[in-house]
Parts: structure tokens; C-alpha cells; sequence
């Protein structure tokens, strides 16, 4: 079985208390901070760009995992970089030279990652399997939080790790939506490391504590 890391996703903080927010996760054992770049255009929703990236990374020092759900992410490179982004991961749909923005994201001392929507096959990454750090299954269609968790991922995760193992690949493989204490196992036991969660994190009363919990559930055998 694999490691476990949490990733909860400031899509669903209340700004207003980032801070506290922030610490209460890193309490209960989160190990990066995922933040959500929608655009309008790529996604039907609007979120957050450099500013609020530049004030979380002021207010915590866990690593940042980027998730780019815009047109043209390239654009954000260098931008990024200079933010001291861990993880930088885009969708293949988004833009037109994926290898290349991908060994300029490695270049730009950035982990490289792809996010995959439900729709999009395994295949879209296939030939660019050493330029990959991570790559995401996306298990709600992208735009929003709060969304359940499409079953049909699972397998997809095992196919996917497989598909790594076979490339001689140790890319992070990470699950993005609808993780819950319930749905978390099954991503775990299919060959996930990594677990994007907003709303089973920040929509809790405890948040530490919601941390943990997913922890936990990933030992239920499924
Ligand atoms: C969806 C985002 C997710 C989202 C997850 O477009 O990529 O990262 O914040 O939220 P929950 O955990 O609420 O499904
Ligand atoms: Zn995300």
C-alpha cells in the first residue's frame, strides 16, 4: 500500500480565516496545500490567481500544489516559479505543446503534473510519461468543490498506476474530488498516494480532525 498524503484545497477555506485554516490542517498532518486556478474560460468558474497563492505561501510553509484549470496555462510559468510553487499541473486539453510546457515547468525547478478529467482517457498522457512528477485523476468534473465522487475513477486509478509501474514511473498519482472518508479508501486502494480535499477538510468543524480522519479511513479494506 501506498504512502498517504493530504492535500487539502483552499477552494473551500473561508478566506477570511485562512490563517487559522492554514495551521488547523497542517495540525492534523496535511502535507500540501492544493490551490485551484480556474479561469472562467476553461472551467465554468472563477477562483483565485497569484495574489492569494503569494498570501499562502506567506501564511504556511507546506508545499503548494497548483492545480490549473485555465487556458494557456504556460502563461503562469514563470510566475509561479518565482512564487515558490512546489507543483505545478495543468490539463493536456488547455494548450497545444504539452512537452514542452512540461519540461519548462521541470526547468523552472517546478514538479511537473497533468490532471486528467473523467472523460479524458489515460492515453493523453502516454507519451509523456518521463516528463511527469504527478499526474491527477480528476473524480468530479472540474470547476467546483463540494461535487460527489465519480466511482468510474477508481478503476481508472488502478489502470493508471499500472500504466506508471509499467514506464518505470514513481510519479505522484493523485485523486481530485469527492474525497470523503467514505470514497477515500477505495482511491487508496487502487494505487492513489495523494488525496486533493476541500470540503471533507475545511467544511468540517474540526479541521485538524478531518484531517486525520481521512487518514484513517484509507486503512479500511475495501
Ligand atoms: C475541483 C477542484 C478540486 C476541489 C475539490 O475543480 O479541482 O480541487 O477543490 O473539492 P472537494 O473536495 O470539495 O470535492
Ligand atoms: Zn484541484
Amino acid at each position: 500500500m501506498s504512502a498517504v498524503r493530504i492535500a487539502p484545497s483552499i477552494l473551500s477555506t473561508d478566506l477570511g480565516r485562512l490563517k487559522e485554516q492554514l495551521e488547523a490542517a497542517e495540525a492534523g498532518g496535511a502535507e500540501w496545500l492544493h490551490v485551484d486556478v480556474m479561469d472562467g474560460h476553461f472551467v465554468p468558474n472563477l477562483t483565485f490567481g497569484a495574489p492569494i497563492i503569494r498570501a499562502v505561501r506567506k501564511l504556511s510553509d507546506l508545499p503548494i500544489d497548483v492545480h490549473l484549470m485555465v487556458e494557456r496555462p504556460e502563461q503562469y510559468i514563470t510566475e509561479y516559479a518565482e512564487l515558490g510553487i512546489t507543483c505545478f499541473s495543468f490539463h493536456p486539453e488547455s494548450t497545444v505543446h504539452v512537452q514542452r510546457h512540461l519540461a519548462a515547468i521541470r526547468e523552472h525547478g517546478m514538479q511537473a503534473g497533468l490532471a486528467l478529467n473523467p472523460s479524458t482517457p489515460l492515453s493523453a498522457i502516454s507519451e509523456v510519461i518521463p516528463e511527469l512528477d504527478l499526474v491527477c485523476v480528476m473524480s468530479v468534473n472540474p470547476g467546483f468543490g463540494g461535487q460527489k465522487y465519480l466511482p468510474t475513477a477508481t478503476s481508472k486509478i488502478a489502470r493508471l498506476k499500472a500504466m506508471l509501474d509499467a514506464a518505470g514511473s514513481d510519479a505522484t498519482l493523485e485523486v481530485d474530488g469527492g474525497i470523503t472518508v467514505d470514497t477515500i479508501a477505495a482511491a487508496h486502494a487502487a494505487g492513489a498516494d495523494t488525496f486533493v480535499a476541500g470540503t471533507a477538510v475545511f467544511g468540517r468543524p474540526d479541521i485538524a480532525e478531518a484531517v486525520r480522519a481521512l487518514v484513517r479511513a484509507c486503512a479500511v479494506i475495501v
